[in-house]
């Protein structure tokens, strides 16, 4: 090669060096402008740098960029309860059994017993691997879901995570079609489709009870409240969530604020413990203050805020607090 040549075939080379450079640059700057890009650029020789967690971008379970999540996030408590994880400490049976006190629990051990010959007895969810992504979208039951057009957004996650009455029929454009995981307890309890699971949020031995009832004589109709005798839901995929999962996030999470924890708080910490990455929708107030739910009119009508069991204050910051630490991403809606 003459002189000129390779003079200009290394300017050549340069050129494109810099074009790559900048394009990759561009392209995570874009796609997450306050992201380490950095690190998620070397991530992708896992000979030079050790694999994360999980393969998004960023994973929830990365305990070593945070002191104040590291503290508490613990993933030796499982949120789903299996007949090995079903045997309670003294401490958690007595503060569980304390929620809405019953004169006369029937025997736990033996309720569990007969309640995992109808459900699935399975080790959900203990499945983190470095090459898994699961996005999973919460959606709380806010009124400031209305006009979102959240819709499509909330249902491209892999799991969708919906509770207690929330209907999305009508609603679709704002809240989704979608729900892999229903979260809900005897008094609030609705029909699933056959592709939906049932978390059950027990409060007492009864509501065990009231879920073996309810996919099979349905002689239960009345817990403190009347509830429904039977529940549609595909038996294969009901769980239970295990009180002491609940404890931990009770003790742990919300420091003992409030009388216990909202269902939406129990579903958005089921979601930080299955999940890699998390997106929080309809939670907290509308852009009016209001507090209400998404499918009521009425603003009077759903006041969940000021139920005097739950601190909605605290759980509101510890919420804002995950979302500042990029450990969820909290849409505000309208
Ligand atoms: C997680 O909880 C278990 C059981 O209570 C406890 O033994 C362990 O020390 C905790 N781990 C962390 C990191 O807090
Ligand atoms: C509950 O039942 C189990 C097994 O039948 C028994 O071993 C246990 O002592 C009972 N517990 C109470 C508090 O009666
Ligand atoms: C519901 O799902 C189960 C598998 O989990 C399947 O066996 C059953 O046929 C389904 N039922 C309906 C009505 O689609
Ligand atoms: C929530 O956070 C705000 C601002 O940091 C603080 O003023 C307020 O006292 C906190 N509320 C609770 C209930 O901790």
């Amino acid at each position: 090669m003459s002189l000129l040549k390779l003079r200009k075939f290394r300017a050549l080379t340069l050129l494109f060096c810099i074009i790559t450079f900048t394009m990759v640059l561009f392209n995570y700057t874009l796609r997450d402008p306050s992201a380490y890009f950095f690190k998620y650029a070397f991530r992708l020789s896992d000979t030079v740098f050790p694999r994360g967690p999980c393969s998004c971008r960023r994973c929830v379970a990365e305990t070593e960029d945070d002191p104040w999540f590291a503290e508490r996030f613990n993933q030796s408590f499982h949120p789903v309860m299996s007949r090995k994880g079903s045997v309670l400490t003294d401490d958690t049976y007595r503060w569980w059994q304390w929620l809405q006190a019953e004169r006369q629990p029937a025997n736990f051990t033996e309720v569990v017993d007969k309640l995992f010959q109808i459900i699935p007895d399975k080790e959900f969810y203990a499945d983190s691997r470095p090459d898994r992504c699961r996005t999973c979208s919460v959606v709380g039951n806010s009124g400031n879901l209305k006009d979102s057009h959240y819709g499509p957004l909330i249902d491209a996650s892999d799991f969708v995570i919906r509770m207690n009455q929330a209907p999305t029929e009508g609603f679709e454009k704002d809240v989704g079609y979608r729900t892999t995981h229903h979260l809900m307890y005897p008094e609030s309890a609705v029909d699933l489709g056959n592709s939906t699971c049932l978390i059950l949020i027990p409060f007492k031995t009864l509501d065990l009870e009231w879920l073996i009832s309810a996919l099979t004589t349905g002689t239960i109709k009345y817990t403190y409240l009347p509830v429904t005798a039977n529940i549609k839901a595909n038996k294969d995929k009901v769980m239970v969530y295990n009180p002491s999962f609940f404890k931990y996030v009770y003790d742990t999470w919300l420091e003992g604020h409030g009388r216990y924890p909202s269902t939406g708080f129990l579903a958005l910490m089921f979601a930080i413990h299955v999940c890699d990455e998390v997106n929080v929708y309809g939670f907290g107030a509308d852009h009016y203050g209001n507090w209400h739910h998404y499918w009521e009119d009425n603003l009077l009508g759903g006041a969940f805020r000021h139920t005097g069991v739950h601190d909605g204050d605290y759980e509101y910051n510890v919420t804002a607090l995950l979302a500042d630490k990029h450990k969820i991403k909290l849409f505000k809606g309208s």
